[in-house]
């Protein structure tokens, strides 16, 4: 075993679903880094997947499974044959789920009902102690609570009040999993976290958007008045809070995950746009491209998270400050426009508005 995060020994067979994605991308690097364990990587490859960032491992294998398929994805888990599981995949972009509901209550809804039932399925059906140590990870978003006035935070016991056609499925795959726990005993574990940004986030949502639209030199699509806040976590700091929940997590609890980098969304443009104006000096600052659009449809004004369970029941805390964080992302972006552009086109994604009624 290498440095870094100790599973008990019998976690020999990881499956992380959506692992072609942004934030189970970073999870599977680091599993393949900090573990010895076999990596099973079931995704889709839906229009935000790309494996570069994985690359060759001998040691992950891609099960290519749409969760809806309910007999591919209980072969699937039979075929990976997991001591773990992290369920990440789902349709994740609430603009798309304002255009297009039906795909988010397939993916986020149905596939975390067939990957319950085969997952059950398959602890039931375990030895002794890898029976004893099998857990289910379930993460979820602090989006699910609905959204914040200008004080409150989120936790733990907040009633869930979802408000877009993503956040409700993704409270439905909430409850279904918290179902399984109480009806059937499964061994499950829950995270909800805020915002993630990071490298190899693919370029719809808001900080990549705006660094793409800046560097293009066309105008930034600011939604609203630009009031709205979300609070920003480092994506290797999520996938700390990730690891460590897996190893001393409390099944059947849940734990609330961000926090430290609450921003209105013009605070976070302007804060990409210096930035930008040192990295890239232009003729104008890049700010002067910042425009206001029509607002998001039923958009949640603010999202704040308590992370006081995770932190003191297992010792997380974020090694990232937003100025750090921000200052990487955008030095990543910069470096790599070439991804960004082969993985817009791979989309038939070319920075248009979505999720406009
Ligand atoms: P992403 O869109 O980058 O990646 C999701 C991956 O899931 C994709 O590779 C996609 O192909 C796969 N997938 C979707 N539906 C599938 C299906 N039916 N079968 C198999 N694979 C499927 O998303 P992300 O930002 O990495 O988010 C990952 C998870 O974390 C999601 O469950 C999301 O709700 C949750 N989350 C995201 C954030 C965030 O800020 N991005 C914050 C909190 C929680
Ligand atoms: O809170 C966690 C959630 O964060 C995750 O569960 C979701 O998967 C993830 O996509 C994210 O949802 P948001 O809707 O908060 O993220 P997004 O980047 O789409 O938008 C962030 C804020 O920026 C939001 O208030 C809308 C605004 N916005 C977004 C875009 C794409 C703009 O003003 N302009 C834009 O072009």
């Amino acid at each position: 075993m290498q440095e870094g995060f100790v599973f008990s020994p019998v976690i020999n067979r990881i499956l992380v679903t959506g692992g072609a994605g942004f934030i189970g991308g970073a999870l599977v690097r680091r599993l393949l880094r900090e573990t010895d364990a076999m990596v099973f990587n079931l995704d889709k490859l839906g229009y935000a997947s790309d494996l570069s960032s994985i690359g060759e491992h001998p040691r992950h294998q891609l099960l290519k499974v749409d969760l809806v398929n309910a007999e591919a994805t209980a072969a699937a888990i039979q075929q990976a044959d997991p001591d773990l599981v992290f369920h990440l995949a789902a349709e994740s972009h609430v603009d798309r789920s304002i255009s297009g509901p039906g795909a988010f209550i397939e993916s986020n809804v149905q596939g975390t009902f067939n990957l319950l039932q085969a997952a059950r399925n398959h602890w039931e059906q375990l030895p002794g102690e890898r029976k004893q140590q099998f857990r289910f990870q379930h993460i979820s978003t602090d989006e699910v609570f609905g959204s914040l006035g200008p004080t409150g935070r989120f936790s733990e016991t907040t009633p869930y009040d979802p408000r877009s056609p993503y956040s409700a499925s993704k409270a439905a795959s909430d409850h279904l999993v918290r179902a399984w726990h109480h009806t059937y005993g499964m061994p499950v574990v829950l995270t909800n976290c805020s915002n993630n940004y990071g490298p190899w986030q693919f370029p719809e949502k808001l900080i990549p958007v705006v660094i793409l639209k800046a560097v293009a030199g066309e105008s930034i699509p600011l939604y609203g008045d630009g009031q709205n806040v979300r609070d920003w976590l480092f994506v290797e700091d999520h996938v700390d809070a990730l690891l460590l929940v897996a190893q001393k997590g409390q099944i059947g609890e849940s734990y609330c995950v961000g926090g430290f980098g609450e921003r209105s969304n013009k605070e976070v443009v302007l804060e990409i746009c210096n930035l930008l104006d040192q990295y890239r000096p232009s003729d104008a600052p890049y700010f002067a491209l910042v425009t206001p659009v029509g607002d998001r449809p039923g958009h949640d004004r603010r999202y704040a998270i308590d992370s006081s369970r995770i932190s003191s029941d297992l010792g997380w805390q974020p090694k990232h400050s937003f100025a750090n964080g921000i200052a990487a992302t955008l030095r990543w972006y910069l470096d790599n426009l070439a991804w960004c552009d082969r993985v817009c086109k791979q989309a038939g994604y070319f920075g248009n508005r979505l999720g406009a009624i």
